[in-house]
C-alpha cells in the first residue's frame, strides 16, 4: 500500500514517485493551493495538492477533516526556499499529491485533537476513554516506543548474561508482598479462590530450585493498593533471579543493565560505581529510604543539643523516645514567609499531611542572631544557638526547620517537606527532559518493622529474604532472639527519589526459612499450609540465591521525562483501578456467579439511603 514511510522523506528523494498512508494531521487552504500534513509512525511530511496538476486529488483534498485515513500518490519535490521548515525532519521537501484516495473516514467528532500542533491540556479523563486516539498522539507513541526499546536492551543484555526468559503462573495463589490480592473464584473447584500474583517471587525461587541458575521475566503483576502517580493494580515486572551469586554481583550485574539501558534509550553513559548507602544512613538523613540526592537540604539530628531545653516541644519529645531534626533552607528567610509555615500555610500542611503537628522554625539573621517564635528564643542558651548553627551549617538568611516527635513521623514529616520545597524553591530541573540521574542504591534494609496497631513484625520487603549472617548468628539456637533486629541482605534502587527496583539474597535453608516465618506472627502449622511447598523444596537441594526485580513503567516514565506511570502504560486505570475506555470492572450475570459459586454482597450506597 506504500513505498515510503511519511517521516522518511529527505532531499534524497527528490523526483522519486511514492505512495505513502497515514492520517491527515492537518489541512490547510491557502488560496487555490491546499496543503496536507499526513502522519505516519515515522512522523509527517507535507502533501501539495494543485487543483491545475490533480482536479479529482483537489476535489477530495478539500472536504478532508483532520485524522481522515488516506493514501497519496505523487511526486517528491523540493519546498521552495520560502517554506523551508527545518523543525521536521521532512522539512526540506514536500509531495505534489497526483491521486488521494480515503482509505477512511471520521464521521463522528473527535473528542480532542491528535495534532502535535493542539496536544497539550486534554483532560486525563478523556484520553482514557478514548485511548486510542490518545496513542495516535506523538507522546505516547513515542512512549510506548520508548518502552518498547527498554525492554528489548533488557532482553538483549540478560540473555547476553546467560538468562533465560520463564513464564511463571498467573492464576496463583497468593504471595505476600504486602498489599491485597486480586482473586478469582475457581468454577471447577468451588469455593477455592487463585489469586492473581504480586510478584512471581516464590515461583522464581522455585526456577532455582529446578536448576535455571539464571532466570528473567517481564512478569505481569497485580497489587490491590491506593493508587498514586507511580502505582497501577496491573504493572509490570523485569523480574531475575540467581544462583550461585553475592549481592556484590547481583548488584554489578544490575549495573551493568541499567548502564546498558540508559546507553541505548538516552544515548547516556552513567559514571560508576552507584553510590551507595545503608538504610539507616537513609533514614537518618533524609527520612526515607528512598532518597532524592539531587538537591541537599538534608535532615539533621538535634536531639542531644535541645533534649534539657526548657521549650518542651523539643525537650519532651526527646525524653519520650522520639528525635528533634532539622532542615536548613537556604534562602528561606526570603522564599518562605512566616504565614507559609505557621498553621494554615502550605508548608505548614505538608507536615501536618505526615502525621506532625507542626514545625518550629529559626530564622538565622546577619551576624548569627536569630528570630524565632517566643518559646524557643527566651529557652535556647548562647551555647545551644552556636551548636545549632554549627551542626546545620546555617549562614545568614537560612531558615531552620524543626520536627519533633515521634522518630518515624518526624522523619516522614521532614522527607515530605524536603521534598515539597525543592519543587517551591526549584532546586530540582523543572522540565522534562531533565538529564539529572542520581542513582543509588540503599542496602542493608532492616529484616523487619514492628507494626504497633497489630503488635507484631513484618518482613520490610518479604519473608524470604535472607538475614546478615554476622547478625542472624552461627547458633541456630539464637536466631529466635537475633532476628527481630538483624539486618536483612536485601538492596533496593533508588532513581531520583524513586523507587527503581528492589531485592535480596534469599533463605535457602528451610529450617531459618520457618524461623523467619514464626517471626512474623506465622504459627508451624500455618507457615506449612501456606509455604510448605517452599519450604519441602529448600529441603532439597536449594541452591543459594537471589534477585531483584525493577518497576518497569517507572523505569520507563523517568527515561521520558514522564510524571505519572499512566503515560508509560497502554492501557491504564484511573486512581479508582478502573478502565474508562472498556469500563471494567463492571458486574457479570447471575448465571456466571452461580457457576462459580459465588454471592455479592454489595450494596449501592446509593440505593442503601432509601
Ligand atoms: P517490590 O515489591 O519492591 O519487590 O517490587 C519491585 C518493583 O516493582 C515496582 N512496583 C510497582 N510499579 C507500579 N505499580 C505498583 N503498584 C508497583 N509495586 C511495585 C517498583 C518496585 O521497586 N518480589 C520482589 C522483588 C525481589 O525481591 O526480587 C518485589 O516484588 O519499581
Amino acid at each position: 500500500m506504500r513505498s515510503n514511510g511519511c517521516g522518511d522523506l529527505r532531499k534524497e528523494n527528490i523526483d522519486a514517485v511514492v505512495q505513502l498512508c497515514g492520517w491527515v494531521d492537518r489541512r490547510r487552504d491557502h488560496g487555490g493551493v491546499i496543503f496536507i500534513d499526513l502522519r505516519d509512525r515515522s512522523g509527517t511530511v507535507q502533501i501539495t495538492v494543485d487543483p491545475d496538476l490533480a482536479a479529482e486529488a483537489f476535489a477530495i483534498a478539500e472536504h478532508l477533516r483532520s485524522e481522515t485515513v488516506l493514501q497519496v500518490h505523487g511526486k517528491v519535490r523540493a519546498r521552495p526556499a520560502e517554506s523551508l521548515n527545518d523543525k521536521l525532519a521532512t522539512g526540506a521537501v514536500e509531495v505534489l499529491a497526483s491521486d488521494i484516495v480515503v482509505l477512511n473516514k471520521v464521521t463522528g467528532t473527535l473528542p480532542f485533537p491528535v495534532s502535535v500542533h493542539d496536544e497539550e491540556n486534554t483532560r486525563e479523563e478523556l484520553r482514557l476513554r478514548h485511548r486510542y486516539l490518545d496513542l495516535r498522539r506523538k507522546r505516547m507513541n513515542d512512549n510506548l516506543r520508548l518502552r518498547a526499546l527498554t525492554i528489548q536492551v533488557a532482553r538483549r543484555f540478560l540473555e547476553d548474561e546467560g538468562f533465560i526468559e520463564v513464564e511463571t503462573p498467573v492464576l496463583t495463589r497468593s504471595t505476600p508482598e504486602g498489599a491485597r490480592d486480586y482473586v478469582l473464584p475457581s468454577r471447577v473447584c468451588g469455593g477455592d479462590w487463585f489469586a492473581l500474583p504480586q510478584s512471581p517471587q516464590l515461583f522464581k525461587q522455585l526456577l532455582m530450585v529446578g536448576g535455571i541458575e539464571r532466570y528473567y521475566q517481564v512478569a505481569r503483576c497485580f497489587r490491590d493498593e491506593d493508587l498514586r502517580a507511580d502505582r497501577q493494580p496491573e504493572f509490570t515486572q523485569l523480574d531475575m533471579e540467581m544462583s550461585f551469586m553475592d549481592e556484590e554481583q547481583i548488584l554489578q550485574l544490575n549495573e551493568s543493565l541499567i548502564c546498558a539501558i540508559w546507553k541505548s534509550v538516552k544515548g547516556i553513559e552513567l559514571p560508576r560505581p552507584f553510590p551507595r548507602m545503608t538504610w539507616h544512613d537513609a533514614m537518618e538523613r533524609y527520612g526515607t529510604d528512598r532518597p532524592d540526592t539531587r538537591y541537599g537540604m538534608e535532615l539533621v539530628t538535634v536531639s542531644d543539643i535541645v533534649q534539657d531545653m526548657g521549650f518542651k516541644v523539643f525537650s519532651g519529645a526527646v525524653k519520650s523516645g522520639g528525635s528533634v531534626k532539622v532542615i536548613a533552607v537556604p534562602g528561606g528567610n526570603d522564599a518562605l514567609s512566616n504565614v507559609r509555615i505557621k498553621p494554615g500555610g502550605d508548608v505548614f500542611s505538608e507536615a501536618q499531611a505526615a502525621g506532625a503537628g507542626g514545625l518550629a522554625f529559626i530564622r538565622v539573621r546577619e551576624g548569627g542572631e536569630i528570630d524565632t517564635i517566643g518559646a524557643i528564643k527566651d529557652n535556647l542558651s548562647e551555647e545551644q544557638k552556636a551548636e545549632l548553627l554549627e551542626r546545620t551549617g546555617a549562614t545568614p538568611g537560612t531558615l531552620l526547620l524543626f520536627g519533633a516527635g515521634e522518630t518515624a513521623i518526624v522523619n516522614k514529616a521532614l522527607d515530605r517537606v524536603r521534598q515539597y520545597l525543592a519543587k517551591e524553591l526549584n532546586l530540582i530541573k523543572p522540565d522534562r527532559q531533565n538529564d539529572t540521574w542520581n542513582f543509588l542504591w540503599v542496602v542493608d534494609f532492616p529484616m523487619f518493622e514492628f507494626n504497633s496497631d497489630e503488635d507484631r513484625y513484618e518482613a520490610l520487603h518479604h519473608p524470604f529474604c535472607a538475614p546478615n549472617t554476622n547478625d542472624l548468628g552461627s547458633d541456630p539456637g539464637q536466631w529466635a532472639t537475633n532476628l527481630p533486629t538483624a539486618r536483612a541482605q536485601a538492596y533496593d534502587l533508588v532513581l531520583n527519589g524513586l523507587e527503581l527496583g528492589g531485592g535480596s539474597l534469599r533463605i535457602h535453608d528451610s529450617a531459618l526459612q520457618r524461623q523467619v516465618l514464626q517471626t512474623v506472627g506465622l504459627p508451624l502449622e500455618k507457615a506449612e499450609e501456606q509455604f510448605g511447598f517452599l519450604i519441602n523444596a529448600l529441603d532439597m537441594g536449594a541452591p543459594p540465591h537471589g534477585g531483584l526485580a525493577f518497576g518497569v513503567d517507572r523505569m520507563v516514565m523517568l527515561l521520558a521525562g514522564e510524571e505519572s506511570i499512566r503515560d508509560t502504560i497502554a492501557f491504564p486505570k484511573t486512581q479508582q483501578a478502573r478502565c474508562l475506555m472498556t469500563d471494567a470492572p463492571s458486574s457479570v450475570s447471575e448465571k456466571q456467579l452461580q457457576e462459580l459459586h459465588v454471592s455479592s454482597t454489595w450494596v449501592d450506597p446509593a440505593d442503601d439511603e432509601d
